[in-house]
């Protein structure tokens, strides 16, 4: 009886470290707000410290989607949302940087207020 109730536990506990072993990719792979934080000093210029643009032609990216700040970055790597500056911002980012790039943009949270 003992013995048969320990090998459910080991069972069980063999199950949680394969689904803990499963999940780890993933993770690494998740978008990861912190690494695009450190990788948004090069749009600060023009995007703001925070995501909020100080220039007349440059949007805010603080609080938009992360969808659709991926979709973006990476119409202008493609060339399919033309626009030479950011064509050149976009050209070397991977997928991952630009993941992490939208979810540090995604992650700040913005408040309006409505008068
Ligand atoms: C030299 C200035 C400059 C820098 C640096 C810059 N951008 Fe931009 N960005 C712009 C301008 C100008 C636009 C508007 C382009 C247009 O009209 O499509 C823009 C547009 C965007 C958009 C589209 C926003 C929207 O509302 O559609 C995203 C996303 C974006 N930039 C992300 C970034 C990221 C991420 C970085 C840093 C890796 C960066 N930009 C660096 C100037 C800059």
């Amino acid at each position: 009886m003992k013995h048969s109730r320990q090998t459910e536990f080991g069972f069980k506990f063999s199950r949680l470290l394969w689904l803990l072993v499963g999940l780890a990719p993933v993770a690494v792979l998740a978008q990861n707000a912190s690494a695009g934080k450190d990788k948004a000093g090069m749009c600060a210029t023009c995007h703001g410290p925070t995501g909020l643009s100080q220039l007349p032609n440059a949007p805010h990216l603080a609080g938009q989607p992360a969808i659709y700040l991926v979709e973006q970055m990476k119409n202008y790597r493609s060339g399919k949302r033309p626009n030479e500056v950011m064509a050149v911002i976009a050209k070397p980012l991977s997928d991952q940087e630009i993941d992490d790039l939208a979810a540090w943009y995604a992650s700040i949270e913005i408040t309006v207020k409505v008068k």
